[in-house]
């Protein structure tokens, strides 16, 4: 075998091309691939841990970061068992900013910018037709009721509570509340330096 032969053949052999391995290699030094240690969910030996497990269980009462979700009217949009009847968030610019834009990502697919119900979805799918949220009856809703209509949805409108945080619901009911005043706005309510502009 030529010199540049026995290079090649050993180049092959020893760069482990091996395709498909069924059984464990064969590890002469196991480098510490081998060693015990824990896994999550796993089971452990070790004595003084009598339940066996890898992961300690929290203790009782522990609560995520972030996800303490007291029984309030701020967390439920309920006072005992009645809808809260004015937002427990104070109204702020601010607010109404989020709100707007919360609105124009979650609700106006459905609901329509200004809340009329002609948004894309019942353009497209004329049998599933949202409520109008500035009629009457909806500018009639206690805040906690529309907080609820967007928790946990209402007949064939869907729940909203995974992608719509708690701080978002209160924004968007805020926001829900201008596009209702400014459905029903009247010239009375354009600013005295604005009336001359009206046609
Ligand atoms: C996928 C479409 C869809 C989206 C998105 C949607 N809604 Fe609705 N919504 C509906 C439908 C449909 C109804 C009417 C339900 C019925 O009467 O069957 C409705 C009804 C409502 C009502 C009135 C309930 C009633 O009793 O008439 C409110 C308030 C409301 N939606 C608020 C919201 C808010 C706020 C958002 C954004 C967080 C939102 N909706 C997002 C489809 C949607």
């Amino acid at each position: 075998m030529t010199k540049t032969g026995a290079v090649v053949l050993a180049a092959v052999l020893l760069t482990g091309c091996s395709g498909v391995q069924r059984d464990p290699p064969i590890q002469v030094w196991d480098d510490m691939k081998q060693q015990p240690k824990f896994t999550p969910q796993g089971a452990n030996d070790l004595p003084f841990l009598a339940d066996a497990r890898d992961a300690r269980r929290p203790p009782e009462g522990t609560v995520a970061r972030g996800h303490m979700m007291e029984q309030t009217a701020y967390f439920t949009g309920m006072d005992g068992d009645l809808y809260v009847g004015k937002s427990p968030v104070q109204f702020t610019p601010a607010l109404l900013h989020l709100g707007q834009q919360k609105f124009n990502t979650y609700c106006q697919p459905c609901h329509d910018k200004t809340g009329s119900a002609q948004g894309i979805v019942p353009i497209r799918i004329p049998t599933w037709q949202p409520s109008n949220l500035t009629e009457d009856r909806v500018v009639q809703f206690a805040d906690g009721d529309i907080f609820n209509v967007i928790t946990n949805g209402r007949r064939s409108m869907p729940a909203y509570r995974f992608q719509v945080s708690v701080e978002d619901r209160w924004a968007i009911i805020a926001y829900v509340r201008v596009l209702q005043r400014a459905a029903h706005a009247t010239k009375a309510d354009v600013p005295a330096d604005h009336t001359a502009e009206l046609q």
